[in-house]
């Protein structure tokens, strides 16, 4: 993919993850997790991913099929889509992938799920967790391929000051930045990098990375990234 045996980066990265002092409470995958939407791709994922012994909530993206997916990520510990609480936070994870589009879009159901989730857990900071982007990265052409109903995203969001973070994939670059006291991030990719800013689709030279999230007490977000 790219020039990069994705595989191996990924391979690399959960060997990264394990060699880490730190370990994960839980795995985020954001989606694009296999471009070919094989099924044997998907039990390759499941088991190098699973050797890190945690649940790993899964979404699909663009590039995957949602019904494999479904199909092979739902028993634990994976999850697919749905929502988790961890301590005193509510992990929500929303489905944005359509069909023959490369962009995405929240359909009736999701944002059903994200309001009644959103009340439901009103004493718990809420992360919101998708593939696509519900805000500009600053390139045309991946702007043109964002979660298209952003607007109705935006409208629940605003409604809960319990929501904290909201985090995506899809960008395949990082950045971090704030919406109302909600942060916003995006994390790299596990295969390559897109450089930030262009007219145009172009790589980067960054390595695969990974992005640590750690949800506090108190509310607030604590992260890293980790680069191969
Ligand atoms: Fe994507």
């Amino acid at each position: 993919m790219r020039g990069l045996n994705t595989y191996d980066s990924f391979k690399s990265i959960v060997e990264l993850i394990e060699a880490d002092n730190r370990t994960p409470h839980a795995v985020i995958a954001t989606g694009d997790l296999v471009q070919d939407e094989t099924r044997q791709g998907y039990e390759r994922f499941r088991k190098l991913i699973g050797e890190l012994g945690v649940p790993v909530h899964c979404i699909p993206g663009n590039h995957d099929s949602p019904r494999i997916m479904a199909e092979l990520l739902s028993l634990p510990p994976f999850q697919f889509c749905g929502s988790a609480t961890y301590s005193n936070w509510v992990l929500i994870m929303l489905n944005t992938a359509i069909r023959w589009d490369a962009g995405g879009r929240l359909e009736a159901a999701q944002l059903e799920i994200l309001d009644r989730t959103l009340g439901a857990h009103t004493a718990h900071h809420a992360l919101v967790c998708m593939h696509h982007h519900p805000v500009p990265m600053g390139s045309p052409w991946l702007d043109g391929i964002n979660l298209r109903n952003s607007d109705e995203f935006f409208k629940i969001i605003d409604r809960y000051p319990h929501v904290r973070g909201i985090v995506w994939g899809h960008v395949h670059q990082c950045s971090d930045r704030e919406r109302n006291g909600v942060r916003l991030i995006s994390t790299p990719s596990t295969g390559a990098q897109f450089l930030p800013e262009t007219e145009a689709f172009m790589l980067d030279t960054l390595p695969p990375g990974y992005r640590w999230i750690g949800l506090m007490p108190d509310g607030s977000i604590d992260t890293e990234v980790v680069w191969l």
